[in-house]
């Protein structure tokens, strides 16, 4: 039985709680808070055993094998360090960090101190994109030629909020671009070449942003997030051969509907039924039980080189975060 740590009394940690107990062999030992007040209320709320005012505390419990990151974006980079120094397996919220910079120093720390680290980049572990993952690369569609996805919803966010405030990591590419180009690069591997353009808003963060990539071979990608807009949230794979939709949300889908060269459609229907975040926990659990420190599924090299082209979009978008 696992025992997991959860850092960050927040809203997305609230869903993991739920995702750890579908997932069978774990349990919710303890939270952590910057307020105990919010930690017991959540505590309470979840029936989590221990609660704890402070991170700090969370980390020193030695029952604790495993610790979820759910904090805002730029404290990952900090909590995972922490809690890689104090020996515990981590799970790190999207985006794995600010920048690739950060990223290379968790990654760096826990390889060096032999401790599992996984971001928590639950599409992967969804069955239908483990499925279109095994379909393509099987050659169902032939040569995969273009990745198209996008993500997007009106988030009404005043300022000051976590999703447009710079000193917060804020901005679309980083909440939600995230996803289509992590979905691009699970299929295509790392680009060649990347060219983006973005909205900024008053912030100065991108409320839109849009990413075209290349690959080795020709192959192309295009995303765009945006925050502005409920966008279709979908994803289509063409290949030379057909064409694979995946359906909103693409990053958490529960169809997929192959079109042959031909136009015959084939629909593969994947419920999800229940928590969608029970696959990655999943995983974290049958990693740790074999001993293993990375997921072959959601390497740390994955996510380093997604950071990476993070890095190159805002860089060229003009995005910059305090201390950068
Ligand atoms: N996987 C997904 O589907 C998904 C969905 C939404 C968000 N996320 C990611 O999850 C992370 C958290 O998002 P969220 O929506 O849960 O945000 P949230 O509700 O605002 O929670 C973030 C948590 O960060 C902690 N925190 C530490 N220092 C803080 C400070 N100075 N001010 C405010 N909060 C502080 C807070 O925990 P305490 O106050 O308890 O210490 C807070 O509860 C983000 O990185 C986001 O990208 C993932």
């Amino acid at each position: 039985m696992i025992n997991w740590g959860i850092l960050g009394a927040g809203k997305i940690a609230g869903a993991l709680v739920l995702g750890i107990r579908e997932a069978g062999g774990g349990r919710v030992a303890a939270v952590g808070s910057r307020s105990i007040e919010r930690a017991g209320t959540f505590a309470g709320r979840f029936e989590i055993p221990a609660a704890y005012g402070s991170y700090e505390d969370l980390l020193a419990d030695d029952d604790i094998d495993a610790i979820y990151v759910a904090t805002r974006n730029d404290l990952h980079y900090q909590n995972t360090l922490d809690a890689i120094a104090a020996g515990k397996a981590v799970l790190c919220e999207k985006p794995f960090a600010l920048n690739s910079g950060q990223a290379a120093e968790m990654v760096a720390a826990a390889r060096s101190a032999g401790v599992f680290l996984m971001e928590a980049m639950w599409m992967r572990f969804i069955p239908a994109i483990v499925e279109l993952r095994e379909l393509v690369s099987g050659g169902a569609i032939g040569e995969i030629r273009t990745v198209a996805a996008d993500f997007g919803f009106r988030a009404n966010a005043g300022a000051g909020h976590r999703l447009v405030e710079p000193s917060l990591g804020g901005g679309a590419l980083l909440d939600l671009g995230v996803y289509p180009i992590s979905l691009a690069m699970l299929l295509l591997g790392e680009p060649e070449s990347i060219a983006a353009s973005a909205s900024i808003g008053a912030s100065g963060v991108d409320e839109q942003v849009a990413v075209s990539m290349t690959f080795p071979g020709g192959a192309i990608s295009s995303a765009y997030a945006t925050f502005m807009a409920d966008s279709p949230t979908e994803a289509h794979v063409v290949g030379t051969e057909g064409r694979v939709w995946v359906h909103p949300r693409f990053h958490n889908p529960e169809r997929l509907d192959v079109i042959g060269a031909d136009g015959a459609v084939r629909e593969i229907d994947l419920p999800i039924g229940g928590s969608g975040y029970r696959f990655e926990v999943a995983e974290v659990h049958r990693a740790l039980l074999a001993g293993e420190t990375e997921s072959p599924m959601r390497t740390l090299d994955d996510s380093l080189a997604v950071m990476r082209v993070l890095d190159a979009v805002r860089d060229q978008v003009g995005v910059r975060y305090p201390g950068e």
